[in-house]
């Protein structure tokens, strides 16, 4: 494999960075400074560092969701002392991150992967991974409150883009809506449903773009498939 790919593989940067670094003489080959850009290496023999720290292939890119439940904050660690969503996932050698975040008394589709280009492409609004949320509002909703939020509604600094919105169930106490956004804005739900009057009593994810939380268990997480894998890579 050329040494640029492996090392692109690896996490370490772009290709073309990688070869800046080797232009550098910052990158070693079996402790020797490699020269050659173009340089074949073994993936399985050669020990290749960057800087003096070694490099090794991510063949172990995870990928997984959590069903989040409330009370828990999404972060890696919190200065607070609180639970995190990381008490929930497995622990070892590969360092997975939440990509995005629910609120802290939000539940659901939560996913986690160590592989920085994907958390990127969910995370980006352009490649239209719409976020599925199952709502609990207060009283009932009219059909114009409605029309607005599938319009767009100024949550404050921001406009909101056109989303779907769809009444589930209603009781006379409280209505339950499925929506379907495309930012990932603070509070973006809540904000929204503020901005017609209507305080979110509850709030749920239960799919991201295709890749649903389907009957997964609160507090529990699996690997996604290879399918959901090659669905997100592939959009
Ligand atoms: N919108 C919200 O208001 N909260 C969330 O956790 C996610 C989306």
């Amino acid at each position: 494999m050329r040494i640029n790919k492996f090392m692109a593989t690896c996490g370490v940067a772009s290709r073309r960075k990688c070869d800046e670094l080797i232009e550098k003489g910052r990158v070693k080959v079996n402790a020797n400074v490699c020269k050659k850009l173009g340089m074949q290496i073994n993936p399985e023999q050669d020990l290749v560092t960057v800087d003096d720290r070694p490099i090794r292939l991510t063949n172990n890119f995870v990928y997984y969701m959590l069903n989040k439940p409330c009370n828990v904050v999404t972060t890696v660690s919190d200065p607070n002392g609180r639970p995190t969503v990381m008490d929930y996932m497995p622990q070892g050698k590969n360092r997975i991150f939440p990509i995005g975040r629910l609120d802290y008394n939000t539940s659901g589709l939560l996913l986690f992967t160590n592989d920085g280009d994907v958390a990127q492409k969910l995370l980006h609004p352009s490649f239209e991974f719409g976020k599925t949320y199952v709502v609990d509002i207060k009283g009932n909703i009219l059909d114009a409150e409605i029309k607005k939020l599938q319009n767009g509604v100024d949550i404050g600094d921001f406009v909101t883009s056109p989303a779907k919105v769809e009444v589930l169930k209603t009781t006379p106490t409280t209505t339950t809506l499925k929506i379907v956004i495309h930012e990932g804005k603070n509070r973006q739900v809540r904000r929204m449903f503020d901005a017609v009057g209507h305080k979110v009593q509850k709030l749920q994810r239960v799919a991201v773009g295709k890749i649903k939380l389907g009957d997964l268990p609160l507090g529990k997480y699996r690997e996604l498939t290879k399918e959901e894998i090659a669905y997100i890579k592939s959009s």
